[in-house]
């Protein structure tokens, strides 16, 4: 069974929806660690509540991103991490690792890759009236949400569409989503065989 590390920065809803579906045996994977970069995130109080240890770091104490992603990559090795899941992680994966997890990467991102990357992508989307928004999971390469698509899937936005109604729409699409594919890239491989098996 492959181990997964999920990076997370802020509340964890994905990374808890992830611990569930691992819980109830609908994704079969271990998660073996959690990996943050903000000591007080809640993403950390839903580990320890699932008993999966963290890794917290601050950048701010190291002097490079390839001091910060090196101590990373030592936890990774000591858990025996397979595979890397991005879940509301706001900071660019670097060379580092990059190179130990080519192809082992992936993210999610709330909109239509690639309109509205980056950060507030919701916020975006409502600036720029936008009629349609969405989730996009992808590989992760060095540009800011620019890797391969894996999926997508669009939400509507309403004339009256709030930031809280759209992250909500989204985030129900996020924690049913990110979960499925997870699945099969854990178990099935690559891009080619997912997009096969949703077209079956
Ligand atoms: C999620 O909506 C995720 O798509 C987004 O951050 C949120 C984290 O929520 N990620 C990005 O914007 C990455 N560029 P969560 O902490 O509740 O899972």
């Amino acid at each position: 069974m492959k181990k997964i590390a999920v990076f997370a920065s802020g509340n964890g809803s994905n990374f808890q929806a992830v611990v569930d579906v691992v819980k109830s045996g609908e994704l079969e994977t271990e998660i073996s660690l959690l990996v943050c970069d903000k000591p007080g995130a809640y993403a950390v109080d839903r580990a320890n509540a699932a008993k999966i240890p963290s890794f917290i770091f601050q950048a701010k104490d190291y002097t490079s991103k390839e001091a910060y992603e090196q101590a990373i990559l030592t936890e990774l090795k000591r858990y025996d991490v397979d595979f890397i899941v991005l879940a509301g992680y706001m900071r660019l994966i670097g060379s580092t690792l990059l190179g130990a997890y080519q192809g082992r990467i992936v993210n999610i991102h709330p909109s239509l890759l690639p309109a509205f990357p980056g950060k507030d992508a919701i916020g975006q989307a409502l600036a720029a009236k936008a009629m349609w928004s969405g989730v996009t999971i992808h590989y992760v390469d060095e540009g800011m949400d620019t890797g391969p698509i894996i999926i997508q899937e669009r939400v509507r936005l309403e004339e009256n569409e709030t930031r809280d109604s759209l992250q909500k729409k989204i985030q129900q699409i996020e924690h049913k989503l990110y979960p499925e594919i997870l699945q099969m890239l854990l178990t099935q491989g690559d891009v080619i065989n997912v997009t096969k098996a949703r077209a079956n």
